[in-house]
Formats: C-alpha cells, structure tokens, sequence
C-alpha cells in the first residue's frame, strides 16, 4: 500500500491561500490528469467498496462524482449522485449543513435508495465532515443503511473523523492518505 499512497500523494497539488488566505487548497486535477494515478486510486476505492458489501456507490458532488463514478462501474455497483440543492428534477430528500460562513443543503432522488440498499459514499477530501455527516444522515432518511465512508484523504487537523463518528455509528471510514 506504500506505493500507492506515495503515487497519490505526489499528483495532488498544493495551492497556498485558495479559496482564501490562509487555507491550503488541494487540488486533484493533476491525479486525475494521471491515467495510472487515477486508475490505481479507483481500484483501491472499489477494493473498498467491495469489501463493504455496498450494494450502491454515493459521490457527492462535485468532486466526489469524479471519484466515485469510476468505483461504481469497477465495483459492478449503481452510482447514485448526491446533488447541491435544486439541481434534481425528481421528488428529492434534502439535507441542510452549516459551514463555516452560513449553510448549504444537499439533495438525493428519494426513490434511488431503499431499504434494501448498503451505501458506501465517496468523496474527495474530509475536512470539517460537515459534508459527509449530511450525506449520511440524508443516506439514513432515505432508508438506506451506511455501508461506509471512502475518501482520497482525510484533513485529520481538522477533526472531521471525530464530527463524523456519532452519525456513522460504527459504519468505517477510510481515508487512502491523512494529511
Ligand atoms: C469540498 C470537498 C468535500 C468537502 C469537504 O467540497 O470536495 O466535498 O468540501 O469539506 P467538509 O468536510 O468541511 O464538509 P466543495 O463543496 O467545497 O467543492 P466541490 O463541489 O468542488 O466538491
Ligand atoms: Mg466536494
């Protein structure tokens, strides 16, 4: 697993004060640009879903869609998009969050999910886990048991492992890289 982790980690770019000053971005674009970096990531992120026994694959958008869409289709599993609000035409569940500065909500096809469903979702980067938290409890709402968490990397000085563990409620969550 060294080998992979040292491939991801030299393709994700550090980019000083993005979004804003004082926050260091991290950008995949030059991973995803990668074939090999990019195949290797979604085999060890299907790997995963596999051994979850997930019967659907949740990516949140945006970034999540990118690295979940690959998984689903390697892992044989139906891809189910977690959307930002108003951009679903079906009857949706929705799921408001706090960030930082005020809110944001987040939506799901109520009839993509069922009870019958084990979800495993996919993301890019855990930062506060305000994200992954609405995702799991709008994942729960729709009926459907949590089969787990997967993401690229996790930001571990922010905490979200710790934000994220009541709602996951024994579900695992893991994180390819910590940085
Ligand atoms: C970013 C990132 C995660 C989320 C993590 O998404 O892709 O989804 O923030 O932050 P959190 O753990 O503090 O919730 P964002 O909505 O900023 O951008 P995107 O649409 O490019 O994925
Ligand atoms: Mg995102």
């Amino acid at each position: 697993m060294t080998g992979i982790r040292e491939l991801l980690l030299s393709r994700i770019r550090d980019v000083a004060d993005y979004p804003e000053p004082g926050v260091m971005f991290k950008d995949i674009t030059p991973l995803l640009a990668d074939p090999a970096a990019f195949a290797a990531l979604s085999d060890a992120l299907a790997d995963i879903a596999r051994a979850s026994g997930a019967t659907k694959v949740v990516g949140l958008e945006a970034r999540g869609f990118i690295l979940g869409a690959p998984v689903a289709v390697r892992a044989g599993l139906g891809f189910i998009p977690v959307r930002k609000a108003g951009k679903l035409p079906g009857a949706t569940l929705s799921q408001a969050y706090d960030l930082e500065y005020g809110s944001a909500e987040i939506e799901v096809h109520a009839e993509d999910l069922t009870a019958a469903d084990r979800v495993l979702v996919i993301d890019d980067v855990l930062a506060t886990g305000g994200t992954a938290e609405a995702s799991v409890r709008l994942i729960r709402r729709a009926g459907a048991e949590v089969a787990g968490l997967a993401v690229l990397m996790e930001l571990g000085f922010l905490g979200g492992r710790a934000r994220l563990e009541p709602a996951l409620a024994g579900a695992p969550l893991e994180a390819l890289l910590t940085v």
